[in-house]
């Protein structure tokens, strides 16, 4: 498949460059995304020269350089903005500097300076800046808005007041290669969601707190945002407060309705069974189950589990015990939610063949981690009439409880 070159003029001088990159079968060489994800950087052309604000994955280096040579001649860069230093956004940055005759300044943070010289071994010329500092560069005011761990460290947005829009690189972002490149559209909206989601748990779920950290700063500078200018996927201007509130509704783990997440991993299906009587009980008692197993026939994918995990009331997760230990792929997917997920109630159910071990290592895991278990039941083989009961109990308690 190839990839799909995106440029439109989104307001006059002000340029969004996007290219959906549909070969990526894992972003980050992690995550599975079938949904692919977009790239997007900006070109600001005015009195002057240009700024181009972020870039592209180094893969897609020459496209780029392509569609800024029909918008202006790449001499005319005088500064290439870097908000991010991680490679999907500065992976094209040493061949449109090389383009460039390196003319132009990389505006960054302090600490993306030696990131930006050890990924690509070039020395261009830096301009250093700090949160709140003010630029004119192209014939506009630029603010530079410091905002960290959204997602790396050194993270900064730009922000152009005599345009109210605000240029937020990951920030904001999702995957997927939306059909539009604006809001507008509810239903293009609706349909985007859940891979914004998906992104937040699989990328900045880890950073959860600095997403409500950093919402609050730009909210306490009270800018004028008309334009919502992400490095992936939808630009929002027709309701930027939507985003901003979603991020910090997952941030804070706000639950979608009453769904609970169950997952199971269970080599012959013994622990399997259990996990699908306490599925039914969570609908029973008025739950929406989303059940995720692993088995001879099913592994489903962590990225998919995260984004569920990320806006579910509370998880039940049921392991067999591996070599003394939790099942593997639970064992990493616990490591993960423990993690990147906001703390929820848990309900633990293990089984064993000779000797217990995964439900405690499981309980103690995420308990550790600020997450409330709830129960913790454990048996030998499958579950007797008895642990059925106290399964079902458990259940109970569990909804109770969220
Ligand atoms: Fe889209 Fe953290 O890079």
């Amino acid at each position: 498949m190839a990839s799909r070159v995106l440029s439109q003029e989104i307001e006059p001088g002000f340029h969004l460059l996007r290219v959906d990159d549909v070969d990526v079968e894992y972003f980050e060489g992690i995550w599975s995304i079938p949904e692919k994800v977009t790239y997007n950087a900006y070109l600001l052309v005015g009195d002057g020269g240009a700024v181009l604000f972020d870039g592209w994955k180094g893969i897609y280096a020459d496209d780029l350089i392509e569609v800024i040579r029909g918008i202006v001649d790449l001499k005319d860069i005088t500064h290439v903005i870097v908000h991010h230093a991680e490679p999907d956004h500065s992976g094209s940055l040493s061949k449109v500097l090389e383009a460039n005759g390196f003319r132009a300044e990389v505006v960054a943070h302090p600490m993306a300076k030696p990131m930006i010289e050890a990924f690509y071994r070039i020395a261009p010329r830096f301009r250093l800046v700090k949160d709140g500092e003010e630029l004119a560069l192209a014939g506009e005011k630029i603010k530079i808005i410091y905002t960290p761990w959204l997602h790396w460290p050194e993270t900064i947005m730009s922000y152009l007041p005599d345009r109210r829009a605000l240029i937020t690189c990951d920030a904001f972002g999702g995957y997927s290669t939306p059909r539009a490149i604006f809001d507008d559209d509810e239903g293009v909206v609706k349909e985007y969601l859940p891979s914004v989601r998906k992104y937040v748990a699989n990328i900045i779920g880890f950073y959860r707190q600095h997403i409500t950290r950093n919402i609050e700063k730009i909210q306490s500078l009270n800018l004028s945002i008309g334009i919502l200018a992400p490095a992936h996927g939808l630009i929002w201007r027709r309701n930027p407060q939507l985003i901003i509130d979603y991020y910090r509704s997952l941030a804070e783990g706000r639950p979608d309705g009453n769904k609970i997440l169950i997952i199971s991993g269970s080599m012959y299906r013994l622990l399997e069974k259990a996990a699908a009587i306490a599925a039914d009980e969570v609908e029973r008692l008025g739950g929406r189950a989303i059940f995720y197993r692993f088995n001879d026939s099913s592994q489903p994918p962590f990225s998919e589990i995260l984004s569920d995990a990320m806006d579910s009331r509370a998880i039940i997760i049921a392991a067999t015990t591996y070599e003394a230990g939790v099942y593997p792929p639970l064992e990493h997917l616990v490591d993960l939610i423990s993690r990147k997920i906001p703390q929820k109630p848990v309900l633990v159910i293990g089984s064993y063949g000779w000797g217990p071990a995964a439900a405690r290592k499981i309980s103690e895991k995420l308990a550790s981690a600020g997450f409330k278990i709830i129960d913790k039941i454990e048996f030998q083989g499958s579950a007797s009439e008895e642990d059925i009961r106290r399964i079902r109990e458990g259940v109970k308690m569990l909804l109770e409880s969220s």
